[in-house]
This record gives structure tokens, C-alpha cells and sequence, in this order.
């Protein structure tokens, strides 16, 4: 066996959706905390934790892949953790697949790292994909810098059980984080930056206090100037939260609401518990509430016995919505749900044809959002550079990334005027820098 000596230096990295990268945030806050140093960007690092992704088909062989790929040039490597959805539902047998995996340690396990690093340390290959009733959030060190933008997860897991989808399984049944507990950590997230703040969860508005409350309490933090929740089940859009959109000026006009299919047919097979009439009446209820607001959805294309009708009314749902952007995805079978073992498989020359015109149709739908934001007075929050030097890109309470011309620095807020609009990205002239006359 390799002899593999105290990490000194790590390197995590997140794949999938953001609640593994706010995991990632927080391994790499306790391995500091630890006294390890992360390597920057291409360096070498002692210690690598691949946090993985496992919602799509291929993601496991990836992973491995990935693992492979960490061999160095002189034919050593570092010591490697496997973590995130992958390694929940691998376990052990990750293990036996890769002799380069040290340890694994899953979603619901990961304060533990540092105790599994040391193991390492010891000659042992820890596995631990525990889900323990006491939460790992306790178990956390306390967050000290953040980004202007920050993540918060306030809820995880999923008791709704789609039938085509693994997160009930890798991330376990949904738990709810206390109430204290999340104004605290966003009280400390401001404190050390941060002006927005996304809360996070798989089912983020089936938060047992009531999400709306939560929004409430946190819009009372000075300093704090965003708020913005993700991902919502249709189900789970209570009144109180849709009028919250009304209510909150912090709270931004955007809602990520996945429907995954125009459908009723498949939306019953996909165990989905909202129909596209209850889906199309709340949508109307929160634009009611907040006009103007922009929504944002997921797709599958392709679910097994999905007929050319049902695809049609996919469709007819994208054009009755008008997304301001959206996700779509080819479905794929992932073993020990449901829906693999339905009848009915779509041709997948029938799938690409499909995801093909559905993207199409949303690309329609976001170039006309963007544009009709054309000549407008926002104000977006600067996230990062753009590509060419004097250039930034900040949000617009939309969630549309803008282009200006400033030597404004991240995290800096900006009033712009849209002057133009392309699907992806818009452009803009500065008004003011915040703290300008
Ligand atoms: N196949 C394709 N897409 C999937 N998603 C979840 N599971 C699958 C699957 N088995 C998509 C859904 C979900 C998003 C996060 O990923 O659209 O909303
Ligand atoms: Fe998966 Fe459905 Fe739960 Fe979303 S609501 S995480 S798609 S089971």
C-alpha cells in the first residue's frame, strides 16, 4: 500500500447541483479549521475530496473516472475522499471498484471528514454513508468569510418519491434545519460579506416552520440586501409563501418552479401530485402577487410511455408559462427507482428529436424575457469578471447575468440600463456605482 502522510493542502470539488457545492463550502471551512490550506487552481493538493453528483446516468462512471484521473505524472496521487450522492450510493463497493479511494463519506456524514482523514493517517479505508437523526449541521465549525452571493441550505431530502429520481435515496427523507439555526448562520454569512443569500433545499419550500416565516425573519437583517430560494415542488407553494413575493421587497422576483412535464398522463406515472391545471393556477397566483416576476423550470423529455400528444402538451405548458429560462434533460433510467422498470421506453432517436424542439421552443421564450427587459432601469449585484478587461457581470433581480463596462468590484451593487439581450447573457450602460453621489 502507498504510504500516505497528513494532508497539509486539499482541494474540494463540486459537481451537480448547489447544495453539494454549499457541502463543499462547508468541507473545505472545517478542513481549514483543521489547519490544512487549500492549493489554488492547478496546483498540486495533498488531500482531494470529489464531491459528487448522482442525479443523471453516467455520473457514477464519471466519478470514477474522475478518480483516475488524479494519478499525477511522477505516478503518485493524492490522498482521495470520495463524497457527495455518488458516494452514498456506491458505499463501500466504491472501494472494491477503485483501490485509489481512501475514504467515502456521504451527504449526510461529512462532519466526520477530518476524523476520516486521520484514519486514512492510521492505515484504515473509511466508509461512512450514515444518515444519524442529530443533524451534521451542529457538528459544523462556524462560518467566518463569505461570498457577496451565498448559499444556505435550510432543508434537505425528499419525501415525494418521482418515480424517475434518486435523491430520495442518496439524500435521505426530508429534514428540516431549526429556525434559529438558519437566521444564525445568515446572520454570520452577512457578517462576513455576504449580501444575498439563496436558501437552499431539494424541497426547499417544504420547510417545516413555513418558508415564508423563514423569508420574513431573514429580510430583517441589516446589511442583508437579497433573498432568493431554490428548488420549489409545485405542491409545496402555500399561500403565505406566494404572498411573501408581495411582501418582501428583499425577497427577488424570481421562482424556480420545475413542472417536468405539460402532461397529466406522465405527470401521474412521474408521481409528480400536481396536475398542469394546479401547476398553471399557482403560477398565475404568484405572478398575481409579484408581476413581472420571472420563472424558471426543469424538463424531462422522454419519460417511458411519453407519446408525441404528451410531448405536445410539454410544449403547450412552455408557451402558457413563457420561462424566463429553464433546464431540460433527456430521462435516464437510474436503477432502483421506479420508473426503470416501467414499460414503454422512447426510441432514443425519438428523445434527442424531442429535447431538441423543447429546448428550442424555451430558447424562444428566454430570448423574449431578456428582451423585453431591453431599456430598463435595474440594479444588478457584480458576481465576477467578464471576458474582456473593464468589463463585469452582475445579476438582475431576475437572476439574468448583465455585462457593463466598470471597474466596480465583486460584490459591488450597480444601477444599469439593459441597452441589449441575448439568450444567455444581456448588456448594459452603468447609471451609478452604490455609494456614488
Ligand atoms: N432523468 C432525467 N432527468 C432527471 N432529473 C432528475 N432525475 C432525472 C432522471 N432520472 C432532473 C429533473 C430535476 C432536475 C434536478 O434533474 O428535471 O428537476
Ligand atoms: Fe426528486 Fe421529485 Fe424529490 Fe425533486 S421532488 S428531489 S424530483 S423526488
Amino acid at each position: 500500500m502507498t504510504e500516505i502522510p497528513a494532508p497539509s493542502t486539499f482541494k474540494v470539488k463540486s459537481f451537480g447541483c448547489q447544495m453539494n457545492v454549499y457541502d463543499g463550502e462547508r468541507m473545505a471551512e472545517m478542513l481549514t479549521a483543521e489547519g490544512m490550506t487549500v492549493v489554488a487552481e492547478g496546483e498540486n493538493a495533498d488531500l482531494v475530496v470529489l464531491n459528487t453528483c448522482h442525479i443523471r446516468e453516467k455520473a457514477v462512471d464519471k466519478a470514477y473516472s474522475d478518480v483516475g484521473r488524479l494519478t499525477r505524472d511522477d505516478g503518485s496521487r493524492p490522498m482521495i475522499a470520495l463524497a457527495g450522492c455518488v458516494a452514498q450510493a456506491e458505499g463501500s463497493e466504491a472501494q472494491r471498484r477503485s483501490k485509489m479511494i481512501d475514504l467515502v463519506v456521504g451527504p449526510q456524514a461529512y462532519h466526520r471528514l477530518p476524523a476520516m482523514v486521520a484514519a486514512v493517517g492510521r492505515g484504515e479505508r473509511p466508509v461512512d454513508t450514515d444518515m444519524p437523526a442529530i443533524s451534521k449541521f451542529e457538528a459544523l465549525p462556524a462560518r467566518r468569510k463569505s461570498a457577496p452571493s451565498a448559499f444556505l441550505t435550510v432543508q434537505e431530502g425528499c419525501d415525494k418519491f418521482c418515480t424517475y429520481c434518486v435523491v430520495p435515496y442518496t439524500r435521505g427523507a426530508e429534514i428540516s434545519r431549526a429556525f434559529a439555526d438558519i437566521v444564525g448562520e445568515a446572520q454570520t454569512l452577512v457578517d462576513g460579506g455576504a449580501r444575498e443569500i439563496t436558501l437552499l433545499g431539494q424541497n426547499v419550500n417544504a420547510w417545516a416552520g413555513g418558508l415564508d416565516k423563514l423569508i420574513h425573519a431573514i429580510a430583517e437583517i441589516d446589511g442583508l440586501k437579497r433573498i432568493r430560494y431554490t428548488t420549489s415542488h409545485p405542491a409545496d407553494m402555500t399561500d403565505e409563501l406566494i404572498a411573501a413575493h408581495g411582501e418582501v421587497d428583499k425577497l427577488m422576483p424570481h421562482l424556480h418552479l420545475p413542472v417536468q412535464s405539460g402532461s397529466d398522463v406522465v405527470l401521474k406515472a412521474m408521481n409528480r401530485s400536481h396536475s398542469v391545471e394546479s401547476y398553471l393556477r399557482t403560477i398565475k397566483k404568484v405572478r398575481a402577487a409579484r408581476p413581472g416576476i420571472a420563472i424558471s423550470g426543469d424538463f424531462i423529455v422522454g419519460f417511458p410511455g411519453e407519446t408525441d400528444e404528451d410531448f405536445a402538451d410539454t410544449l403547450a405548458i412552455v408557451d402558457a408559462v413563457g420561462y424566463a429560462s429553464a433546464y431540460s434533460f433527456k430521462y435516464s433510467a437510474r436503477p432502483g427507482t421506479p420508473a426503470a422498470t416501467m414499460e414503454g421506453a422512447v426510441d432514443p432517436q425519438v428523445m434527442d428529436d424531442r429535447l431538441q424542439r423543447l429546448q428550442a421552443r424555451l430558447a424562444e421564450h428566454s430570448l423574449a424575457f431578456n428582451r423585453a427587459t431591453i431599456g430598463q432601469d435595474t440594479r444588478i449585484l457584480v458576481d465576477r469578471k467578464g471576458r474582456l478587461p473593464g468589463q463585469m457581470i452582475g445579476k438582475s433581480p431576475w437572476l439574468q447575468s448583465i455585462f457593463v463596462e466598470t471597474e466596480a468590484a465583486i460584490g459591488t451593487m450597480l444601477d444599469v440600463t439593459v441597452t441589449h439581450a441575448l439568450r444567455n447573457s444581456l448588456g448594459g450602460v452603468l447609471r451609478n456605482v452604490e455609494g456614488a453621489a
